[in-house]
This record gives structure tokens, C-alpha cells and sequence, in this order.
């Protein structure tokens, strides 16, 4: 399973990238504004971000239309050629994917929350394909169970082209853990989680041990 940074701060995408670890990164208009974003800067923003990660990075259109989205999706993908297109599931969101597609766009097609949608989106020709599992924990439902079945149902077909499944909204080393047993291709983690799936007490605890013994080694 590869790791994709969920997060529009460069601070923490410079800091992940300089682990070798990351693999891409997703952004979205909610984590744009959250680090308070502004709207004349979002396409120089998503350039700085492609400059610094060596792999995909989702940007996301807002618009509703489908030649809205289509004519988003061509500008976003011109800023840099690693720059793939983050659109919702809707069937506008379908038809502008397939516009893309046919284009050589790469789709991220985003908010999937169940084995149809995510087919839908493959078949659309989506490159991939974002389940979220904590909002789905959040309405009381099973996040990481709806994953299991979409990799299962996406990994059973030939869609003619490659189709990736994200693990999206991911909030802990469990969902991380449990993406990986289940088959993910990719996770993308918010930098604390990402900084939570390295840490362990034992490993800090026989840290702390070595570093003790070595010292008693260059007093003796
Ligand atoms: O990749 C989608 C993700 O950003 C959503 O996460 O925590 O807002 O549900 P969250």
C-alpha cells in the first residue's frame, strides 16, 4: 500500500516528503481553507505543492456542471502534468470523469461511500477511486468495511484501465492497518496520523534502552 499526504499545508507535506515515504498527496477545498487559503493563490498553491511531491496530487473542482467540471479539470491538469483531478460522484461528475478520461486526465473521483458509486466511477474511467471511511464511522456506520467490499468489488473487474482505490478520511493507525490487510492500494493520511503510524511505546521504551547501554559501552 502506498501513503498519500492528506493535506494542502506545505509544512507538513515537505516535512512527510523528507521521510521518503509519501507517495502523493490529496488536497481539498475544505483543507485549503484550513490553512486559510485564498482563492487567487489556489493554482500557484497546487503548483508549489507538485513541485515538492514526486507523485500524484488530487485537486479538487467545486463546480456542479459538467463542462464546468471538464473545463476546471483541463486548467487544474495544465498547472503540472502530476496534477490529477479530484471530482465528486454525482452523474454530472461521471460524464465530465469520462470527458477527462478520453482526454488523458487523470480523475480522483471523491465523497464514495458504496460499492455502486465506486463501479460507477471506475466504469466512468476514474483513475481513482476515493472511499471515506471515518464519515462513514460517523454516521454509525462501518467505514472499513464498506472499503473491504469496494476493493473487492473493484479489484473484480477489467475496467481497461488501471483503477486505484484510496482509503480516504482516514483518523487513526487502525484504519491505516486495516486499509493495508484489505488490499488499498493507497492511503492517504492527515500528517497526525501519518506521525501516529510510526510512533510505538516499545519502540521508544528500547530506544531509550540502546541509547542507555551504549552510553555504559563508551564509558567503559
Ligand atoms: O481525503 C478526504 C478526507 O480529507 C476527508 O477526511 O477527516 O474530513 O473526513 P475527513
Amino acid at each position: 500500500m502506498k501513503f498519500f499526504l492528506d493535506t494542502a499545508d506545505l509544512d507538513e507535506i515537505r516535512e512527510a516528503a523528507s521521510w521518503g515515504v509519501i507517495a502523493g498527496v490529496t488536497t481539498n477545498p475544505s483543507l485549503y481553507a484550513k490553512i486559510g487559503g485564498k482563492l487567487a493563490d489556489f493554482e500557484d498553491h497546487i503548483k508549489r505543492i507538485c513541485a515538492v511531491v514526486d507523485g500524484p496530487v488530487s485537486a479538487e473542482t467545486t463546480a456542479m456542471t459538467r463542462d464546468q467540471i471538464v473545463a476546471d479539470g483541463r486548467r487544474l491538469h495544465a498547472l503540472a502534468p502530476n496534477v490529477v483531478v479530484k471530482v465528486p460522484v454525482m452523474p454530472e461528475g461521471l460524464a465530465a470523469t469520462r470527458q477527462l478520461a478520453e482526454e488523458g486526465i487523470p480523475v480522483n473521483m471523491t465523497l464514495v461511500f458504496s460499492v455502486p458509486q465506486a463501479i460507477l466511477a471506475a466504469r466512468a474511467g476514474a483513475r481513482y477511486v476515493s472511499p471515506f471511511i471515518g464519515r462513514f464511522d460517523d454516521i454509525s456506520e462501518d467505514g472499513l468495511n464498506q472499503l473491504s467490499d469496494i476493493v473487492d468489488a473493484v479489484k473484480g473487474y477489467d475496467f481497461g484501465h488501471e483503477v486505484e482505490v484510496i482509503a480516504a478520511s482516514v483518523r487513526s493507525p487502525h484504519h491505516v492497518a486495516q486499509a493495508a490487510l484489505m488490499g488499498a492500494d493507497i492511503a492517504t493520511v492527515p500528517f497526525g496520523v501519518l506521525g501516529k503510524c510510526v510512533q510505538h511505546p516499545l519502540t521508544d521504551r528500547g530506544l531509550e534502552r540502546f541509547l542507555a547501554d551504549w552510553k555504559k559501552v563508551e564509558q567503559a
